[in-house]
């Protein structure tokens, strides 16, 4: 069958990134977290102390940033690399999510970013999630779906991951942050977050996660065939 590109974009924990995997996995195909890879930038900003307000120092920073994927044969995910260092439990923590969108909405750094997320949907058979993938990264993509949920259900989902992750934080500051996200995400000049006139709504606060997946998968199958 034919390979196709599914881009998935939508705001902060609505179940993106769970979502593509699972779909990807039962797909075959190869997942990519974009956010991971802004992530990584602002990780590395903030350990080198980069001055985002200067061109000058980001585009140096930038130019000695290298992020890779790599698959952990012990559980099977895709771990997120920064110049040859797994940074995938450090770029989850709080610290990233307070600057993030901030980093995030800087050109030149989303310039470097989108070139290099083409370069690994090239030869499609992908599953990319982020906030610009169907709008700006592959604008052709066979199937774009944008992901949506409650704001509090948002939260909670996201408070419980940290807390899986070893990191307890108050829901209200994990509200703030998500709001501050959301906020920057949605009104920067640079690819905002919006949904694609092509892409279809899931909205995720009433379904189940294997209904989500199953949705997906019927839609993929359905491009597979008529594009
Ligand atoms: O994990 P969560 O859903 O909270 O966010 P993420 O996908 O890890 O993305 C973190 C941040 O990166 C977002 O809040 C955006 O500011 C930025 N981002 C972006 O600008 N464009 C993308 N394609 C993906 C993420």
């Amino acid at each position: 069958m034919k390979k196709i590109i599914i881009a998935i974009d939508g705001y902060s924990a609505c179940g993106k990134s769970t979502t593509a995997k699972v779909v990807a996995t039962l797909l075959n195909y190869a997942y990519i977290d974009s956010g991971a890879m802004y992530r990584a930038v602002t990780l590395y900003f903030l350990d080198h102390y980069v001055d985002i307000t200067n061109p000058k120092s980001v585009a140096k920073a930038l130019a000695n940033i290298n992020i890779q994927f790599h698959l952990n044969p012990k559980n099977k995910e895709n771990e997120t690399f920064l110049n040859g260092l797994n940074v995938e439990k450090d770029i989850r923590e709080m610290r990233v999510a307070e600057k993030v969108s901030e980093v995030s909405a800087i050109k030149d750094v989303r310039v470097a970013m989108v070139a290099q997320q083409q370069k690994l949907g090239k030869s499609k058979g992908v599953v990319m999630d982020g906030r610009d993938i169907g709008t700006v990264v592959f604008p052709s993509a066979e199937l774009k779906i944008f992901m949506t949920a409650d704001f509090d259900i948002r939260a909670e989902r996201r408070q419980k991951e940290l807390l899986e992750k070893g990191e307890l934080i108050e829901l209200d500051v994990v509200k703030e942050n998500l709001a501050k996200r959301d906020q920057i995400d949605t009104s920067r000049k640079e690819s905002p977050l919006l949904k694609d006139k092509e892409a279809v709504e899931i909205d995720t606060t009433h379904v189940t996660f294997d209904e989500q997946v199953e949705q997906i998968i019927h839609l993929a199958q359905n491009a597979m065939i008529t594009t």
